[in-house]
């Protein structure tokens, strides 16, 4: 685990009371399999989708606990929001991937976990209001609108990242 988006916490450091608390709420999921070959597949141009879930986990338990919400759930439904394991640029679906992935991810978290209600519907509902059906909990609207935060974060940090490269190859 290393650092989320815009972040300068290391998720790792052991002496850090956030990080250590956090890895806490997370903890046994970073180490499925399942969770680590997300490091396989890119999200938002060069993110990868581990990284990607990371930055949703983290946010997600840093809104809840800022609120005193159920920021545990909220970070375990952030790392599992996106557990599907295909290209959707390349795999062939019967749905829209935005309406199907988070049934997928669904399925593939209850293989490695035990979720609670509370992670079932945020999972299931993070791509709200573009999926069917309506945010039964507080958590479950942290967790869309910190999707939607990391997205974007991460599509300007790469055009930014491009626009550099562009400007160090020019003037070279
Ligand atoms: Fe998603
Ligand atoms: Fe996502």
């Amino acid at each position: 685990m290393t650092k989320a988006i815009g972040s300068k916490i290391i998720l790792d450091e052991s002496d850090n009371k956030l990080a250590e608390d956090f890895r806490k709420c997370v903890e046994g999921l970073l180490e499925s399999e399942n969770v680590r070959e997300l490091d396989n597949y890119s999200q938002h141009f060069n993110t990868s989708r581990l990284q990607h879930s990371i930055n949703v986990s983290y946010y997600s338990y840093l809104i809840c606990k800022y609120f005193k919400f159920d920021y545990k759930s909220a970070a375990r439904a952030g790392l599992l929001h996106d557990l599907y394991l295909y290209n959707r640029h390349i795999q062939k679906l019967d749905q829209s991937h935005t309406i199907y992935h988070p049934k997928e991810a669904l399925k593939n978290a209850k293989k490695i976990a035990e979720l609670n209600e509370i992670e079932e519907d945020a999972i299931l509902k993070h791509m709200w209001p573009l999926c069917r059906g309506i945010p039964k909990y507080k958590e479950t609207i942290v967790v869309t609108f910190a999707d939607k935060y990391c997205a974007t974060a991460e599509f300007i940090t790469q055009i930014l990242k491009s626009g550099q490269k562009k400007n160090k190859s020019r003037t070279a």
